[in-house]
């Protein structure tokens, strides 16, 4: 529409005024901010921009490939992509706890990136540049709660990039910091991004890590991946993206239970289904998904998933129930 128009030249016109010639930097996460802002910032500066995508296999299935192959065919970005995923999974070797996880793979997605920020750093100096500027993907209400001040609701502070050392130093682009996540959507679509990754729910940072209660291993990363694709698959099939804020699917990797399918008993994993209404995330409610629906994921999931023979749905508002199981 004609405002999202206004809004995507006036933020190109402004980057173009901040970074100069100067070079940028963009870290992706799969999620729709980041992807928003580094489509906006590569539409005002071109090849000043690089992009960072740290794989850190805790993703759902298909967004990698979404950041690599449609973002990059859509705006023509240059993207530096970090398979990390044997180093994610060796750092998580054996921990259940869930804040230990949140810390771990918090740490190592610092330690990832900050090097990948190095070597483009590096790579513009041999080319007699200067990069000194990152984009963040800061949304109008990231600032509201941050207190108003210069934006830095994923960071803390402004010129240290969650703990990046002191000889890493930049500025922050922030082309997004007067938009309201509708508004990103519809810059989104503006700027060409698919739908897949416009219209994606919200996404928890540590991914599937945290979706996985027990220890993190490639196997049920795998297993909870299919799951997952599944219920996403089926949900937007029966048309409820723009209904359902999200639904977790939760494997329950410690337990098991006694099942039969053929003519065999099995002893399988349950997952949990956790479809919830929200406005913020604050609170939510549980999602009356339709009984039809929620059968053939059911069908589906225990047909094609060979290690998971139950599936049951999670009917609790938060509080006192969280939207994520960890
Ligand atoms: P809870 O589980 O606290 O989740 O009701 C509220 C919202 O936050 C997301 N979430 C996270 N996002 N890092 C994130 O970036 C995290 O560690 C994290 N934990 C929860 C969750 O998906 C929901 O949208």
């Amino acid at each position: 529409t004609w405002t999202m128009v206004n809004i995507v030249e006036e933020q190109v016109e402004r980057v173009r005024a901040e970074v100069g010639t100067k070079r940028v930097i963009c870290a992706l996460s799969g999620g729709v901010d980041s992807a928003v802002a580094g489509a906006l910032v590569q539409r005002a500066i071109g090849d000043q921009l690089t992009c960072v995508f740290v794989d850190h296999g805790l993703l759902r299935k298909g967004e990698a490939e979404q950041v690599e192959k449609d973002f990059v065919a859509v705006t023509g970005a240059s993207l530096k992509v970090v398979d990390a995923q044997e180093r994610f999974l060796t750092a998580l070797a054996g921990v259940s706890d869930p804040e230990e996880k949140r810390k771990i793979i918090g740490r190592e997605f610092i330690r990832v990136f900050e090097q990948a920020a190095r070597e483009v750093v590096e790579e513009a100096g041999a080319a007699g540049e200067q990069v000194e500027f990152l984009v963040q993907g800061t949304l109008y209400p990231d600032v509201v709660e941050s207190g108003g001040g210069t934006g830095t609701a994923n960071i803390k502070s402004h010129h240290n990039v969650g703990g990046l050392p002191d000889d890493l130093q930049f500025s922050l682009v922030e082309p997004l910091r007067e938009l309201f996540k509708d508004e990103v959507r519809r810059v989104g679509e503006e700027l060409g991004l698919p739908p897949e990754i416009v219209w994606r729910q919200p996404f928890p940072g540590p991914g599937l890590g945290i979706r996985i209660i027990g220890e993190v291993t490639r196997e049920r990363l795998d297993v909870l991946r299919e799951a997952d694709a599944i219920a996403r698959e089926e949900l937007s099939r029966a048309g409820l993206d723009r209904d359902i804020w999200q639904c977790p699917v939760v494997l329950l990797a410690d337990v098991r239970s006694v099942g039969v399918q053929g003519d065999g008993r099995t002893y399988g994993h349950p997952v949990v289904l956790r479809p919830v209404t929200s406005e913020d995330a604050m609170t939510a409610d549980w999602s009356r998904v339709p009984y039809d629906v929620l059968a053939t994921i059911s069908n589906r999931i225990t047909n094609e998933v060979r290690e998971i023979n139950r599936v049951v749905l999670d009917v609790t508002s938060k509080p006192p129930g969280t939207i994520e199981w960890e």
